[in-house]
This record gives C-alpha cells, structure tokens and sequence, in this order.
C-alpha cells in the first residue's frame, strides 16, 4: 500500500520525507487548496441547473481533525451551478469545461478531458495505458466502460522469471512490460454510445494543447525532475532536453503526440490500432524486445460491463465491476460496515478499528477471488451479499486487531517505483455524471516512450500476479486467478464511483488514484460524505487510513491520528504504518443550487465549472 503518488514528490520520498510540495496553482475565481475555478460564466449563481434537484441527505456538520493534521477542516470547495470537471490538471478540466460550456454532455467532457491528460499528465493521462468509465445518465441508462489493457498474444505465465524462477523487475520498467492500451478504443466507445458531439470536436482543446503547448507548471517539472526511467528511453529527449529536466515556466509543444491525436480525430480508433501509429508503436515494442505485435492492436476491444450496483445506508453506488476490483471491494467492505447499526465517530480508535477490518477482509477476498471475468468465474453474487458481509462481521472482535498473517519482508516491495494513476470526475448541466480512472500504472508508465507517435506506453503487466503468492509494486500478494494469460486483463484496484441518493438523484461522483489506496481511499470519501455527513472539502481533506490484508499493516497519515489512538489502537494489536501522504481523490458532489468539485487538496488540480 503505497502513500498517493505525488505530483510533487515520489511517492517514496512522499512517504519518507516531510518536505512540502510545492503545488501549481493558477487560481482565479473560489478556489480550495490547490484547485482551481474558472467559475466566472456571466450569471453563474442566479440559476440553479433545472434537472438538478437538491440532494437527499442530512444537513452537513462541521468536521473535527486533530491539531497535528496539516489540512485543517472548514475550506470552500469550487461551486458551480450547472456543470464540473475535477482533474489533476487544471488546464485539462478547462478543456472538459469548455466543451461542457458549449452544450456537450458529461460523457463528451470526460473524454475531451481524457484526451488532454494524454497531453498535459503524462505521466499517467494517457494514450499509451487503459482505464474504466462509469456513466449515470439522466435518463436511468447506466454503463460500465471497461478499456483496461489486455496482455498480448505472446504473453506467458512466467515471462517475468528469470532462470532462477526470480521475479525480475521487466513487468515493470522496459519493452516487455505493457499491456496493449485500450485508452482510445474505450474513450471512443463511450463517446460514440453516450456522447452527443464527434471525436473530432471533443479532441480539438487536447490537439491544441500539444500543438501550440502550455506551459509547465512547478508540479509537473518536479515529477519530471523525479523520474529516472524516462532518461532511460527515448522520451528523453522530449522531457530532458540537453540532459536537463523540463523547468518551469517552458513551454511544452508536443508535435509528435499533436499528430498522433489528430490521427485519432480524423480516423477514429483505426487511426490509433493501424495505420502509422500502430506500425510506429511495434516498431518501437521490437527495438526493446517487446512482444506487442500489429494483431495485438487490431484486436484489442474495450468491453462495455453492468456497473455494480450496491447499498450504502439507503444510498446506491454504481461502480466498476471486474476486471477492476474496486466496486466488489468498496462494496463488499461497506456492507461490512452496514452492519454496525451505526458508525463510530470518525477519527476514533473504534472508527480506525472497524474501518480497517473490513478493509482487510475484503482485500483478502479480493486478493484470492478476483480476475478478468472472461477468464475465470468470479463469485460475485456471494462477495456482494449482505448475508456474506454478516458472516465477515462476526469475524471482527471488538477489542483486537486480527492478524491477516505475518509478512515481514513485503514492505521493500511496497515501494520499488514511483506509481501513478488519475482520476477525473464530470457532471453537466443536464444531471448526467461521468467517473473515470485511467492509469499507466507507474508513473510514467513503462519509460517507453513511442518514437514518432510522442506517447508513453503503460506497464500494467506488473497488475497479474507475475508470480501467485509474491507481491507486486503495491505489495499486493494475489493468487492463481489473476495469474498472466494471452488476452487476459490484468485485475485493477481502480474504482470510479457514482453514488446516487435515495430519489436516484447523482450524490456524488468520485474516484481515485494510488493503486489499493484507491479502493479504501474513495470508499472513506463516501463513508466520510454518507456517515460523518461531512461536506465534501472536509471530506477530501480528512486524514485517511489504508489496510489491503497483506502487508498486515494499518496505514495513517502522519499527522491525521492523536497519539492516543494511535497508542490505543498499537494496544488492539494493530501495526500501524505512518506516511506523508494517503490517496490522489478528485470528486464532486450535489449541493443546494449545484455542484461542488474538490481536486485532491494533497496533490495539484482544478474543478471547473460554470
Ligand atoms: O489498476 C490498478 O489498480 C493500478 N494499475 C493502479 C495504479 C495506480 O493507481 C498508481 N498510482 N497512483
């Protein structure tokens, strides 16, 4: 379980240093901490969205965090009345902004945004990686996108055993380690069955911005200063000119990926899987002794899925079924919690206590049971049943932390690279909601850069289980069931998420980044919203915790938990394993009159609405 990657910082060196991250932020209008608003539409704030209805919950009560936490409560989050895109990027949700300002719908936003992130987050907006898209549509229709890579033909169970039968680190840096991409096939799927404008005029702000550039803000010249593996790989040239890392204030005018994604426009997902891109990707796949080949790409299809629909207290969420993990996983760890008649109050040693428990026994199932469902049978109904989930509750002792079992050695593991993912969240004006999470996997993804088509591929191999039973970059030891197979997709913790109130009305719209922090991460967002009846910005600003049943360790924040808790909590038995920092969140929720959109107050981003 790693800390949230950070813009600013490793996340290893966020994890083991205090330092301050310095934080890009062009704000104009309300903002909260690093986000931005561009909230400025003439009369935004005389008009209420019409389809728009208030939300069903109770009143909202100040949040309480303890002296020692770094992000103190009562912050404004960004308000617009009609429509919001949050992002890790600001200049990325302006581009969502912007084709939402001109009557496109929230599933055109979010691929419009999709596309700017491949631009302006490269290290891990993508075209080169996969990723999985929730829709709520005004109308009732939901769907599930599922645009994860698949492994390539050539794939075989120990491709990352050298002689010795020893993990080698080629599932995660080099030729050998991605996945094929299904970025662009699912983002164009979506916007071809959801969305109401062409790929051509959703793309144009993201053609724009690699063509004339934008410029390079502190966060992103600090990640580039970061990364090693991009020096080793021909993106070099692109992000260290002259051996030197991109600085801030540069202008970063990205010709090559302009015309790759101007390929896109024109053909379509075609201009991506064949034709010059795709010859240029294997291309440069066999340099580096890849196995990727041309029928990998013409055969990949993203995989359109029934999102999973589970209870919360009265509230639904819809969220991202297998091949991700992160809707069974949130869904069976509520349920897991619905079955204390109430919670206890946050930050408190029985709220740690509980939390954690039930995040570790739904990792335990999800480490064990889950896979690409084309590929294994997945007990779904039994993970989801409330019934399953009272079983699990019994297992709970009051008093004592239960030992999933001792692993010493997996924390080096934890923290072998940098990882990075980004999440995005839209709502329009008309009441329809997107959640999308799209990821390299590590930041930067494999390093590989495609010559020519100005792009960075994933490594998203390293998400099987390489080798069953031996952890992977996120320390998650996972079995048989999620083992390498040509064709296969590799299990995903990722998990956008829409939660609806009880008139089926969006809640909230979230999701997150951090590889299994995401799932606990974006279900504390809910419990803080649904339970603690936070706002959202305190909700997003609350200290949070992490535990994925192996390593058996319950992860904090530093700063997040008084010391008597922390001493109780060490007493029940609990390892507790303190970091800088825990999860990258971006969300909106509904308020009175609209929308509220928080980016990650841990990391750089913007909300912008109008
Ligand atoms: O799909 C997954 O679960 C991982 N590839 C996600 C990686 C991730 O979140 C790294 N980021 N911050």
């Amino acid at each position: 379980m790693l800390p949230t990657t950070s813009r600013c910082l490793s996340p290893l060196v966020a994890a083991l240093s205090l330092a301050a991250c310095s934080y890009s932020s062009t704000q104009s209008g309300t903002s909260i901490g690093t986000g931005v608003s561009v909230n400025s539409m003439p009369g935004a704030g005389m008009r209420a969205s019409a389809s728009v209805g208030d939300p069903r919950i109770a009143p909202r009560v100040a949040a309480r965090f303890p002296d020692t936490w770094r992000l103190p409560s009562g912050a404004a989050a960004t308000f617009a009345n009609n429509a919001m895109a949050v992002s890790n990027s600001p200049a990325a949700s302006k581009a969502a902004a912007e084709i939402l300002r001109r009557g496109g719908n929230a599933v055109d936003a979010a691929v419009a945004l999709g596309f700017a992130l491949a631009v302006t987050w490269p290290e891990a907006g993508n075209i080169g990686g996969g990723g999985y898209m929730v829709i709520k549509l005004v109308d009732g229709r939901t769907a599930a996108i599922d645009y994860r890579e698949v492994a390539p033909l050539a794939a075989t169970r120990d491709m990352y055993l050298d002689a010795n039968g020893k993990l080698t680190d080629k599932s995660i840096v080099g030729h050998l380690a991605s996945g094929v991409p299904g970025a662009v096939a699912g983002m164009a799927q979506a916007l071809e069955r959801y969305g109401s404008m062409s790929l051509r005029e959703v793309m144009q702000p993201a053609i724009k911005l690699a063509r004339d550039g934008f410029v390079v803000d502190s966060g992103l010249a600090s990640s580039i200063s970061g990364t090693e593996r991009v020096q080793q790989f021909a993106g070099a040239a692109m992000f260290f000119p002259n051996g030197q890392p991109l600085a801030t204030g540069t202008r970063l005018v990205q010709p090559d990926l302009a015309r790759t994604l101007q390929t896109i426009a024109d053909q379509g997902p075609a201009g991506f899987y064949r034709g010059w891109v795709a010859d240029s990707l294997v291309a440069e796949m066999s340099r580096g002794g890849g196995i990727m080949t041309n029928g990998d790409l013409a055969r990949y299809r993203p995989r359109e899925r029934r999102p999973i629909r589970s209870t919360y207290r009265g509230f639904t969420l819809l969220a991202m079924p297998p091949s991700s993990s992160g809707g069974v996983t949130m869904a069976e760890s509520l349920n897991i919690l619905e079955t204390w008649p109430t919670t206890a109050p946050y930050g408190s040693t029985q709220w740690y206590h509980t939390v954690a428990s039930a995040f570790q026994r739904a990792f335990v199932d999800r480490n064990s049971k889950l896979g690409d469902p084309d590929f294994i049978s997945v007990p779904l109904d039994q993970l989801m049943s409330k019934s399953y989930a009272q079983g699990l509750r019994r297992t709970v002792r009051d008093d004592r932390a239960t030992p999933t079992r001792l692993v010493d050695s997996m924390m080096q593991a934890l923290v072998r690279e940098p990882m990075n993912t980004t999440h995005y969240s839209v709502v329009d004006r008309f009441g329809n909601a997107v959640a999308t999470t799209t990821t390299l996997n590590g930041s930067w993804g494999s390093g590989v850069w495609v010559r020519g088509a100005g792009f960075f591929m994933n490594n998203e191999m390293d998400d099987f289980a390489a080798q069953p039973g031996m952890p992977n970059m996120f320390g998650l030891v996972q079995g048989e069931q999620n083992a390498i197979q040509p064709g296969k997709r590799m299990l995903s913790a990722m998990s956008p998420t829409i939660v609806l109130d009880s008139s089926q009305q969006v809640l909230l719209v979230v999701g997150a980044a951090g590889g299994p922090t995401i799932i606990t991460g974006t279900s504390q967002i809910v419990l803080n919203v649904l339970d603690h009846r936070m706002n959202l910005a305190d909700a997003m600003r609350a200290p949070r915790l992490h535990h994925q049943a192996l390593p058996d360790s319950l992860t904090i924040e530093i700063g997040g938990v008084t010391p008597a808790v922390q001493d109780s909590l060490r007493a029940m038995g609990w390892a507790l394993r303190p970091v800088r920092t825990l999860v990258n969140v971006n969300a909106i929720m509904r308020v009175k009159g609209g929308w509220e959109g928080v980016p990650e107050p841990r990391r750089s981003g913007g909300a912008v609405g109008y």
